[in-house]
């Protein structure tokens, strides 16, 4: 499968499916086509041979990273696939906000560690200064690769799953733009998001009904006034630390009945807010650990 899930591709000047695994190429790559430019499968070849070349001068001393999802905080909801895998690799790094004591990640995945496990923890600021934020996962790539470089299999544990606005992917591009042949393997984990609705026992969505993820401090107000108008269920993420804007959006759209706040879900200090408004916003103080479901629909 490709790297952006795709299973086939389609060569429209020999009208050919693909498979679009590391092997796919260009059905003729020493010929003229003018689908070229835009052509996914020739794309792909290009990155697939770049991978292979680097792969073979680095191949027998470089360790594999694997992304560990270990979800969404409650030490029994890890997959039995991401407790098997933390026993076997060499070094496990989570990240860490600076300043903070403890690693949530960690926190969850440590009675699944054998004891003799060697942990290391990468730490990072939380900023939304996209410069100041890639040279702090720079930063952390490198120390990764040396790792890799010494021929050890590390794992980098990270709360819900990997492929949601989590902080293994910063590392991964980074690691993969200052060595191309990095081998990555990603173990899925429960997200926060289909745990809070579950805890809530509604559904995310169904039949026809869209579903959207707002990462919440990250949306100008227009933009997100148009989410909350052409989607049926949304779940807002990384609710800032000043969300009276927020409530305001869902208030002048009619939709603050229609939301329910879950905060620290699956972790000690659980709490579901269902009367929103901004004196209840004003008491509570969780934001980073904490999400927003609104069904426009009702909550059955
Ligand atoms: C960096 S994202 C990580 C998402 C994660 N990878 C997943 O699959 O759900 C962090 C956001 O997830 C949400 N979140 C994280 N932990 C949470 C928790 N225990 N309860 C509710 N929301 C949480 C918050 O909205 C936070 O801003
Ligand atoms: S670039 Fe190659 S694979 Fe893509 S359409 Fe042209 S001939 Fe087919």
């Amino acid at each position: 499968m490709s790297q952006n899930g795709l299973e086939y591709g389609y060569c429209q000047k020999y009208n050919k499916k693909i498979l679009l695994d590391e092997n796919a190429e260009c059905v003729h790559p020493r010929e003229y086509c003018k689908f070229r430019p835009s052509c996914l499968i020739n794309e792909l070849g290009k990155e697939n041979r770049r991978r292979k070349r680097a792969a073979e001068a680095h191949a027998p001393s470089l360790g594999t990273l694997h992304g560990v999802g270990v979800g969404p905080g409650d030490p029994a909801m890890i997959t039995l696939q991401a407790v098997e895998r933390l026993k076997k690799l060499d070094i496990i790094f989570a990240s860490k906000k600076a300043g903070v004591e403890e690693s949530i990640a960690h926190t969850v995945a440590k009675p699944h560690l054998p004891p003799a496990a060697e942990v290391r923890f990468l730490e990072f600021e939380a900023t939304y200064d996209r410069e100041a934020f890639d040279a702090q996962w720079a930063k952390n790539a490198k120390v990764v690769l040396e790792a890799l470089k010494s021929g050890k299999d590390c794992g980098y544990i990270t709360l819900g799953d990997p492929s949601l606005y989590s902080t293994f992917s910063h590392l991964a591009r980074n690691l993969r733009k200052m060595e191309p042949a990095v081998r990555l393997e990603i173990i899925p984990g429960v997200s926060m998001v289909t745990a809070a609705a579950n805890l809530l026992n509604v559904p995310l969505a169904i039949d026809g009904e869209s579903l959207t993820l707002i990462p919440s401090a990250q949306v100008a107000p227009a933009h997100l006034r148009d989410l909350l108008r052409d989607s049926d269920n949304l779940v807002f993420m990384k609710i800032p630390s000043d969300a009276q804007e927020l409530i305001k959006s869902l208030e002048a759209e009619g939709l603050l009945h229609h939301a329910i706040w879950i905060q620290k879900c699956c972790l000690p200090g659980q709490r579901v807010v269902k009367e929103l408004n901004h004196e209840a916003l004003e008491e509570e103080q969780e934001r980073y650990l904490s999400l927003m479901i609104v069904k426009k629909k009702g909550m059955v």
